[in-house]
């Protein structure tokens, strides 16, 4: 019996016991609004992020333990704009070390918040993040090496949107809390006394964690809003550690206005979208001629692998209902141009890099993989190219401005893999196109069958002590050896 046999083998044990769990979608409240900061009229103050412990009720009555960042559970949303540099005061007290990695933000390695910008707890982190970028939906988590799947599960994350000229005059919904709405999607399990739990047995870790319960922002879905009538803007991150996710709306197609890196040329209608962990897409309902919609949540976003139907995948949830109050909110239409975008030209390219992902590295490397700090739970180790990530080791050394075209596959299951420091446009997925919604600027693709091919160009200075990372964003997987290193000089 080789490795991944026996794991399905031990698998099907925990089947038998678990039975038909169902998803455990019990609490009903109101969507809560992630405190947001708004420093796009200027900073005048360096902004503190306070890592800490904390308990919070995700809405079924119980005190989960937590981490929070500067609240009980997961960090605010902050506005931001183009041109600004955000200095930061990152303190960490969480009882553990840490770091706080700013995804999507195209900024020099060594404020990138990566596995070795270490914040020691009880000491302050202060990178100046210069903010170059167009209007994105970013965000920050921890990325501690070998613990970033359980301090993210935590609650270190959260949400920073940068905003620009452009898109703070565009003619969007971007009333915060009224017709502009940031949702944090996570899938969470709850012990039996309603508390958050986190067990990684090895099965669970092959796949990475998935949870039996949908959470919005923090909440058990599902969650209520009440919105104006008119367009209502939904700027939605999938947090999950490991869950793919497969969105649609409850009264016809989804309208997509922005991927990871910026906002699509125009708007993308699509019956669903499937969201890998670490994606974020904004989307525009029109709530003009309805009272009411809903977000739904296909739960078996990745296809339906033997641990999704363990874990109540191939289900849909309600994740948001909207209802429509008499309200005029947002009287704009629905936009028919947003961003120049020109097709990705892959002829740009001068340089080709290969990667594989490896589920299967056998037992030396997996004892290596331990040894290099690398966190696999009872499971064996993962790699890129046949190495597990090693700290002191470079992988690749890119040349700063160079077109480059990157070709992952794998040689099992289906993964989202994340590069930093840049955005990309897909060339191909799984060996087709993409789809329409994800072929503007991204910085996450997914890869099970074929390859899939990404065109990326890296602007910033990333030396050999604050290398970039690229990854596998299923966060055990990340933990256990899907990672390497690059520079760029
Ligand atoms: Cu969102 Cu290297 O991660
Ligand atoms: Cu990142
Ligand atoms: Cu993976």
């Amino acid at each position: 019996m080789d490795r991944r046999t026996f794991l399905k083998a031990s698998g099907a044990t925990a089947l038998v016991a678990r039975g038909g769990m169902a998803w455990a979608q019990s609490a009903s409240g109101a969507l809560r609004l992630i405190p947001m900061t708004d420093l796009t009229n200027g900073i005048e103050e360096r902004i503190a992020l306070t890592l800490n412990p904390s308990t919070h009720d995700f809405g079924n009555g119980a005190q989960s333990a937590t981490f929070g960042i500067n609240n009980n559970y997961l960090g605010p949303v902050l506005k931001v704009k183009q041109g600004q540099t955000l200095p930061f005061d990152v303190v960490n007290n969480i009882g553990d070390t840490s770091t706080l990695h700013w995804h999507g933000l195209h900024i020099p390695g060594d404020v990138d918040g990566g596995p070795h910008q270490e914040i020691a707890h009880g000491s302050v982190w202060s990178p100046d993040v210069p903010i170059v970028q167009h209007a994105s939906m970013n965000w920050f988590h921890s990325h501690m090496h070998g613990k970033t799947a359980r301090q993210t599960y935590q609650g270190l994350a959260g949400v920073l949107l940068v905003e620009d000229d452009g898109s703070l005059s565009a003619d969007l919904p971007q009333t915060y809390g009224v017709d502009d709405f940031t949702l944090i999607l996570q899938d969470k399990m709850f012990d039996a006394e309603g508390r958050m739990s986190y067990n990684v047995s090895a099965a669970v870790f092959e796949d990475g964690f998935e949870g039996d319960t949908l959470i919005v922002n923090g909440t058990i879905a599902p969650v209520a809003q009440a919105v104006p009538t008119g367009l209502v803007r939904l700027r939605i991150l999938n947090a999950c550690n490991a869950r793919f996710l497969g969105l649609s709306m409850e009264t016809g197609p989804m309208t997509v206005i922005a991927s990871d890196g910026g906002f699509l040329p125009a708007p993308v209608e699509a019956e669903s979208i499937l969201m890998s962990p670490g994606e974020r897409y904004e989307v525009l309902v029109d709530m003009s001629a309805l009272e009411a919609n809903a977000l739904n949540v296909n739960l078996n976003g990745n296809g339906g692998g033997f641990f999704a139907n363990l874990f109540g995948g191939n289900q849909t949830v309600t994740a948001l209902r909207l209802a429509r109050t008499a309200q005029t909110g947002f009287t704009g239409s629905m936009p028919t141009r947003l961003a120049n975008l020109s097709p990705a030209q892959p002829s740009e390219a001068t340089v080709t890099r290969s990667f594989e992902l490896n589920m299967n590295v056998g037992a030396d490397l997996a004892a290596l993989a331990l040894a290099w700090d690398n966190f696999c739970g009872d499971a064996g180790a993962m790699a890129i190219n046949g190495l597990p990530m090693k700290m002191d080791r470079i992988d690749e050394t890119v040349r700063k401005g160079d077109t480059e075209i990157w070709r992952i596959s794998v040689d099992d299951q289906l993964h989202p893999f994340h590069i930093h420091g840049c955005s990309f446009r897909i060339l191909s997925q799984n060996g087709g196109p993409a789809p329409a919604y994800a072929q503007g600027w991204k910085d996450m693709v997914h890869v099970e069958d074929g390859w899939s091919e990404v065109l990326v160009r890296f602007d910033h200075d990333a030396p050999s002590d604050a290398p970039y990372m690229y990854h596998c964003h299923i966060l055990e997987h990340e933990d256990c050896g899907m990672m390497g290193q690059f520079t760029v000089s």
